[in-house]
């Protein structure tokens, strides 16, 4: 939530911090801000409500040269979205400006201290005590800039990445980091010095240098248009900075020909999948390998339960790894949402192994989660997306997904390589457990290498949904039913469409429907029912029943080859057959493509819906 850019070098540092900023835009894009120092040593910002194009209209005939800046796109947590409140800020003397990604929680109080002390505020945000606070400290301390914000931030109580810039200094840019995440990009100028390229996640970065330093939680960097770099925590010992390189490419974050990411990353599931099971799955060894759970084996063999938490369509997949785990390794696994757990208390073993499942792994509430679980002593393992984030950090072993970077803020291949990695997971501790035999280890790996193809299957035979879609866009309400593991399959079909499209979607397990809300079906209502020829499929044929005699709509996922449920249906979308387990990564795609192409029908924002953010680093 809310991205963060910064540059200092020798080029130009406009185009650096927009080009960063379209990157990061999938963040947040309320309003968004920039911040340069140009050659005459003016500081200036320049703010706009909405997108990062509206900046860049809006500065079209400004003066942004400058080789030092910072640049924001906000997701609003305090404040409307305006251009008042767009970062970056200016402290009261306009000799400082900052920007921020994350919540102070005591601004109320640090505001008053400050208002009191004549400093007077120009918007309603939270990061603005942080900019007047800096600029408090370096005149009641008479110190600079960098031991300004450290006493700074020994005041401040919540999250932050923020990056300042100080007009009678422009040869350094100051950044910190604790609970929201900052990386450092070390490049090469002309002149062979150092540059310095600051990012909210890697993907501003990766076109200019691939070497990158992940700052910690309460480190303040400071780096130099001399090519120094300076990190310290917040008591000003010394941090050693470690160098990494990005496993990252540039034509992973275009759109590739597609219209939206969100479809491009529908269409890359296929073989994103194949990246995320190569090596891990030996169909000829007829054996899993994940070296997360290899090198910690015992903690898996000898823990009582397991317990998952996550957020969204993380949640989802999950759950699917409950149902999963719980049939292969004979192991109780319960699922939470990370929100609700890290404040209600729970009960916490030192023999659990608590797995957060996170795309961005940056997500505030799993992070917090995994961090009560670690108070506890339980065995924490990650399963992220984005390599090198902070929940990937903080546990201690963990499986990436390898699907590659997802911009769309709809989560679908991340969804898909959650699924697939709790069943190699689920197989792996089945394996060391011996819980399954043989023929049925064999069996569910060899099909569990058969699904990429499958899923290719799947979307070349559900082209069609475009032309389908548009039928229903005149909904208020859709119903999405499944039973067993298709009903995390459900769930997540109806927050998709909701959260493109914005209609108003729920997610039942199908039998549950006759307990309440099938009073809410008639023939205005479209009722999505996974109807795979597999497990209880007899059960759900009379669910399909029930909701046909109250005249609802049925939109049905069927198995090819399945003439029942398809003539009992309105509309029928086909996908292979496979074990009831691996059901949920073919059945999801119909799912994915229908909300797709209503919300586009619909005309609204696929990538970038409102009130949105890709990276949820605020509770
Ligand atoms: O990055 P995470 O997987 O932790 O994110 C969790 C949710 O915020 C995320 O899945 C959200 O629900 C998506 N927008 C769903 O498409």
């Amino acid at each position: 939530m809310c991205g963060i850019v910064g540059y200092i070098g020798t080029q130009e540092a406009y185009p650096i911090l927009i080009k960063g900023l379209h990157r990061l835009e999938y963040r947040g894009y309320d309003s968004a801000g920039i911040a340069l120092i140009n050659g005459k040593g003016t500081l200036s910002v320049y703010k706009e409500k909405g997108k990062v194009s509206a900046l860049e209209a809006s500065v079209a005939e400004s003066d942004t040269s400058g080789t030092i800046g910072i640049a924001h796109t906000r997701w609003a947590t305090h404040g409307e979205p305006n251009a008042t409140n767009a970062h970056p800020h200016y402290s009261q003397s306009k000799n400082l400006a900052l920007v921020h990604n994350g919540i102070i929680e005591n601004y109320k109080s640090l505001r008053t201290m400050l208002e009191k002390n004549g400093i007077t505020f120009c918007s309603d945000t939270d990061t603005e005590v942080l900019v007047q606070l800096v600029e408090y400290m370096q005149h009641s301390h008479n110190c600079d800039l960098f031991t300004a914000v450290q006493l700074a931030l020994k005041n401040v109580i919540g999250a932050y990445a923020i990056a300042i810039i100080e007009k009678t200094h422009p040869d350094r840019l100051v950044c910190a980091r604790k609970g929201s995440p900052l990386i450092i990009g070390v490049g090469k100028s002309d002149n062979g010095r150092a540059e310095f390229y600051l990012g909210s996640d890697a993907t501003p970065i990766v076109e200019y240098t691939k070497q990158v330093i992940y700052l910690n939680d309460e480190e303040i960097a400071s780096m130099d248009r001399s090519g120094k770099l300076e990190i310290t925590n917040l008591s000003n010992v010394k941090q050693t900075p470690q160098l990494v390189t990005l496993q990252l490419d540039l034509d992973q974050l275009e759109k590739g020909g597609f219209p939206h990411f969100m479809l491009k990353e529908i269409w890359e599931q296929p073989n994103a999948l194949r990246t995320c099971i190569r090596g891990r799955l030996n169909v000829v060894e007829k054996d899993v390998l994940l070296s997360g759970i290899i090198d910690h084996k015992e903690k898996f063999l000898n823990c009582k339960r397991i317990i998952i938490c996550a957020c969204g369509t993380s949640w989802h997949s999950a759950l699917i790894g409950k149902y999963f785990i719980e049939e292969a390794c004979q192991l109780p696994v319960e699922v939470e949402y990370a929100s609700e757990f890290r404040y209600r208390n729970p009960v916490i073993h030192p023999d659990d192994v608590v797995i957060a499942v996170s795309q961005s792994g940056e997500t505030a509430d799993t992070l917090a989660a995994i961090q009560l679980a670690k108070e506890h002593g339980a065995f924490l393992y990650g399963i992220c997306n984005v390599i090198g984030s902070s929940i990937a950090r903080a546990t201690d072993s963990g499986t990436y997904l390898h699907v590659g970077p997802e911009i769309g803020v709809a989560s679908t291949k991340a969804f898909t390589g959650q699924v697939i990695t709790l069943c190699l997971l689920g197989l792996a501790i089945a394996k060391e457990k011996k819980t399954l035999s043989d023929e049925m280890f064999h069996m569910l790996v060899d099909e569990l290498q058969q699904i990429p193809d499958k899923m290719q299957w799947t979307l070349e035979n559900n082209k069609h949904i475009d032309q389908f879609a548009q039928m229903f866009t005149y909904c208020k309400n859709f119903i999405y039913l499944g039973r067993g593991y298709n009903y995390p399959v459900a769930l997540e079909g109806a927050l998709k469409l909701k959260e493109i499209s914005y209609i108003h979607a729920e997610g039942y397990p199908a039998a549950e429907m006759k307990h309440g809300p099938i009073a809410l079906v008639d023939e205005e209502m479209p009722v999505v029912v996974i109807a795979p020829k597999r497990g209880m499929y007899d059960k759900v044929v009379s669910n399909i029943q029930e909701i046909k005699s109250r005249k609802g709509k049925i939109i049905s996922v069927v198995t090819k080859g399945d003439s029942v449920v398809r003539g009992m249906s309105d509309y029928s979308f086909v996908i292979p057959d496979t074990r009831d387990c691996y059901v949920p990564l073919l059945a999801v795609i119909p799912l994915q493509l229908l909300s797709y192409y209503v919300a586009v029908a619909k005309g609204r924002n696929v990538d970038q819906p409102r009130n949105l953010a890709k990276s949820v680093t605020v509770e």
